[in-house]
């Protein structure tokens, strides 16, 4: 068979892994022939592509990035854009596409399914956040440079009597502060799907340095949306950039500068805010991701040759399994009460569990 393969949205360790799998098990056990797309669906709306051969992908397991580069294109914004995506791939007698990504790039792979076009889906994204699959791969190894740069933080935090403001990347779910935030040991965790009371964490902080520890460490998702007027308009996310993506999302960044600055203001403690942004998507994979990242792979290219299209690959419980791409793009899977009970458990402070889980799919297991 010919199959078509591209990595679109957000960067995500294991892509490489992901393209590799595929490759590896087409060209050996199946005898395929593959086309890489490249900078996701622009590469298939504008026909840029480059040859995926065992050449090359030949020692790319470890590397970050992506080898067929990444946009965040989106097809249906452009006038005749999905037209486009198909004469492409008729062009290249592509018999099935592997799209590689989020809930955005999955989005234009349901349109291509319902035009006809051969689609499998495999979930990319740091966030962690598409429904269907228990983990997506790169969200490990997010968490541990996440948890990394908390244990740092502890030490210099401690040093200077600081509260350290973390903020850590989740648009709209807060996987990576709620894991980074238990693992790293941090005092308050704030995510997107709890609503919070600044004065409560003020209170929260005061009481723990009046126990006699001189600094805290706050860890905070980038999509929380403030709960008081702290120079955002309530409920409103903080941005960093102006204007919105093709997939209309804006730039988030920044809620650990108003926070550092609001705590410091409540509490008399001097405070810092550090911004991880990219560096938590950058670099090489963890072993766990690259060992889901092949086995998205390899469970891809079996659905390929299943003609099992229209799916998504997933990982339930310790299977991988293939469920409808409509399903995981339906919305967004959010954090879990179960593991929002666990930083609580954890904490000097019981407001968040009177808060209102502010989206209504909230889960930890899809
Ligand atoms: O989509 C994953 C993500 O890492 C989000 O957590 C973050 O808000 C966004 O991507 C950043 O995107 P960009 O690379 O376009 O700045």
């Amino acid at each position: 068979m010919k199959v078509g393969i591209l990595t679109g949205g957000g960067d995500c360790p294991g892509l490489n892994a992901v393209i590799r799998g595929v490759v590896r098990k087409g060209i050996f056990h199946y005898q395929d022939e593959f086309v890489g797309f490249l900078e996701g669906w622009r590469g298939v709306v504008e026909n840029l592509t480059m040859p995926l051969d065992l050449n090359a992908i030949a020692g790319i397991l470890p590397r970050g990035g992506t080898i067929l580069r990444t946009s965040r294109t989106n097809p249906a914004k452009k006038p005749g854009g999905i037209e486009a995506c198909i004469a492409t791939l008729k062009r290249h007698n592509i018999d099935a596409l592997i799209a590689i990504g989020g809930d955005d790039t999955l989005s234009v792979a349901v349109k291509l399914n319902e035009k006809g076009i051969h689609v499998i889906g495999v979930p990319k994204t740091i966030d962690n956040d598409l429904t269907g699959t228990d983990f997506c791969f790169g969200f490990d190894t997010a968490v541990n440079i996440a948890t990394e740069a908390i244990d740092r933080l502890h030490t210099t935090a401690e040093a200077h009597n600081r509260v350290i403001v973390v903020e850590v990347m989740g648009r709209n779910s807060g996987w990576i502060a709620i894991y980074s935030g238990v693992a790293g040991g941090a005092d308050e965790i704030l995510i997107p799907e709890k609503s919070f009371n600044l004065d409560e964490v003020a209170e929260a902080l005061k009481r723990r340095h009046a126990r006699g520890r001189y600094f805290s460490i706050v860890v905070v998702a980038e999509g929380v949306q403030p709960p008081d007027n702290i120079g955002v308009e309530t409920g409103s996310q903080v941005v960093s950039g102006v204007g919105k993506d093709d997939f209309g999302h804006v730039r988030l960044g920044g809620i650990g500068n108003l926070l550092a600055r609001e705590i410091e203001r409540r509490t008399g403690f001097e405070s810092r805010a550090v911004i991880l942004g990219h560096i938590q998507r950058g670099g090489s994979p963890t072993a766990f991701d690259r060992m889901l990242a092949t086995r998205y792979g390899i469970g891809a290219i079996d659905a390929v040759h299943r003609a099992d299209f229209g799916k998504m690959v997933a990982l339930r419980g310790t299977d991988i399994v293939t469920v409808p791409l409509s399903e995981a793009t339906s919305r967004t899977r959010v954090v879990g009460q179960d593991l929002i009970d666990v930083a609580l458990g954890l904490h000097d402070r019981s407001s968040l569990a009177a808060g209102g889980v502010s989206q209504s799919t909230s889960t930890s297991k899809p």
